[in-house]
């Protein structure tokens, strides 16, 4: 509407002979805080300069040309300002119209293939609450750039080897007795590396232990290897249980293993053609001083690979496998000087796709609330189940006779909307404290508060009847109903910011805010018995909708009934 009156602001001007840009109308139109300045409000202080008028007759002018305009009920010159108060059935009527059409949903903004890789763990140990959030952040991003029209390729690299690994297997060699995972079998790995821990700290020939484990892996001693697949599948099955609890499915995983020898040949290239160079005690490095970094290691002084060489063929791969136009990493924000260091080395040679780094901020629990395995990590699965027992707890009080089957379905599918909620409605670059109890709460701004929402509209879907409908004319619009149509009618912008700024918090702050119309709404407004039935209907119809695939956008499966 802003953009609407902003235009025939522009084409009336010219009437006058001011020349403004559409863009500068559109900045200075203003939303009146008093209801009785109408919807809008276009201040004439900078057309009345041009024409060396008072704004008052700069505005009387203007207004003049405006009048006779059937979107608005009333068109007002006060103090300088032109207030514009929209004739809210017309209103109602174009966007109700819009919103019920199938296609509404579909909106088309770009129709790139983009590549995301995330969460990419490290198989010594279980998920923790940061990789909650990367996963969330993820899969959201990759939803809202799909349902904007783009391919999204969903990737996985397990970094499954190295120190760390052999620190889980050498306590499962010491200690494992050979013994099957009583328990998820990736929590079964941890449990070694945090026994390693312990021992490592009281006899520190453990880690000399551990390196001499890495030596032999890499030469390839069947004992060893043949430890390191046992150990490694446990860690990718426990893994798997975990993505398909959260409705996760990957296009291709990566294995650190198997790639991360390859990466050698391009430091050597790069040796050749000198971008890169040779240190003193023999490492390969490449000189980022000039771009405000270090000098990076690339291949160590015995040519053993790093971190960095991994994922210089690791980029060159995904291109070769996928030719995607855009490559987006969700990782934490403690490897931002790694990316920045990788995008810049990966541009010295050669390499043109756009790249980028999704940094994340980290996410804590308020202190004291949630004791963890190792003292400092979040262990995903336990946090999630821990929520889950406060949610059984909240359901329980509601119903008195629940089947077990539904109690479980219901509590999981409100523990991961009001975990998943509260961690994407946070900007992704900030950090964060995740209060479990506070995600739940039924009103607020939370997860089962939009559940609770969805399903207060669905339940009234099932007393609809063709009769109610059947006047099918907008007659009168209320604040409440209109209100509601304004922010349904918002969708597609917001989708689309939020795709172009790769910003799942705005689909998550316009999820609430749509609730909370809808909400009011039905507070005020009763749906099945009134002349308004038509449009009241419409509405609710409309929200179910929309607002589910708003949710879904967000990895938020809803409940019919809460
Ligand atoms: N496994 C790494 C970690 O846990 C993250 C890997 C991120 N991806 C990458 N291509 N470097 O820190």
């Amino acid at each position: 509407m802003k953009k609407y009156i902003a235009s025939i602001i522009k084409e009336k001007l010219k009437h006058l002979v001011v020349d403004i840009s559409e863009e500068e109308i559109l900045y200075k139109i203003e939303i009146p805080s008093n209801k009785k300045f109408g919807d809008f409000a276009f201040p004439c202080f900078i057309i009345s300069k041009k024409i060396s008028v008072n704004p008052n007759s700069a505005a009387l002018q203007l207004e003049e040309l405006l009048i006779n305009n059937e979107e608005f009920e009333k068109i007002e010159v006060v103090g300088g300002y032109i207030n514009f108060t929209i004739n809210k059935v017309n209103f109602a009527k174009k966007k109700l119209a819009d919103i019920l059409n199938p296609n509404f949903k579909k909106v088309i903004n770009s129709q790139k293939k983009i590549l995301i890789e995330f969460p990419s763990p490290n198989t010594n140990k279980p998920l923790h609450l940061g990789h909650l959030r990367n996963i969330t952040i993820g899969e959201s991003i990759a939803r809202i750039l799909e349902s904007v029209g783009n391919e999204v390729v969903r990737v996985n690299l397990y970094n499954d080897r190295g120190i760390h690994i052999c620190k889980s297997m050498l306590a499962y060699q010491k200690f494992g007795e050979d013994k099957e995972p009583d328990k998820k079998s990736d929590h079964f790995v941890g449990d070694y590396y945090v026994l390693f821990g312990k021992l490592a700290k009281e006899d520190d020939s453990y880690n000399q232990k551990a390196q001499e484990m890495l030596v032999q892996w890499e030469n390839g001693n069947p004992e060893i290897i043949s430890l390191w697949e046992k150990m490694n599948h446990w860690a990718f099955k426990g893994f798997e249980q975990t993505f398909a609890m959260l409705g996760i499915k990957y296009d291709k995983y990566y294995y650190e293993s198997k790639i991360y020898k390859d990466g050698k040949n391009i430091v050597l290239d790069g040796l050749k053609s000198g971008i890169f160079s040779k240190r003193n005690d023999g490492a390969v490095i490449i000189d980022l001083t000039n771009e405000g970094l270090d000098k990076k290691v690339l291949l160590r002084p015995d040519g053993t690979t790093v971190y960095m060489t991994q994922d210089l063929y690791l980029a060159k791969l995904k291109d070769e496998d996928f030719n995607a136009d855009n490559s987006i990493y969700i990782v934490g924000n403690e490897q931002d000087y790694h990316f920045n260091a990788l995008f810049i080395i990966l541009k010295k040679i050669g390499f043109q796709k756009q790249l980028m780094h999704l940094s994340y901020g980290m996410v804590e629990l308020p202190e004291g609330r949630m004791k963890s395995r190792e003292g400092t990590v979040v262990d995903a699965d336990d946090f999630i189940e821990m929520v889950k027992q406060l949610a059984k707890a909240e359901i329980v009080k509601r119903y008195n006779n629940i089947s077990e089957d539904e109690l479980e379905n219901k509590s999981l599918t409100i523990t991961l909307a009001a975990i998943k909620y509260s961690l994407l409605k946070t900007g992704i670059f900030k950090n964060m404290i995740f209060n479990p109890k506070e995600a739940l709460s039924f009103d607020g701004d939370t997860g089962s508060y939009l559940l609770y929402s969805y399903a207060r509209a669905f339940s009234i879907l099932g007393k609809i009847n063709a009769e109610l409908e059947k006047d099918g004319e907008v007659k009168e619009i209320n604040e409440f109903e209109y209100e509601l149509i304004k922010q349904l009618s918002n969708y597609q912008d917001v989708l689309k910011k939020s795709a172009d700024e790769l910003n799942p918090s705005i689909i998550a702050h316009y999820a609430y805010d749509l609730a909370s119309a809808f909400n009011e709404f039905y507070h005020t407004c009763p749906v099945l018995k009134t002349e308004q039935a038509f449009v009241r209907i419409s509405l609710v119809k409309a929200y179910v909708n929309i607002f589910k695939h708003i949710l879904s956008l967000l990895g938020i499966d809803v409940l019919e009934k809460m």
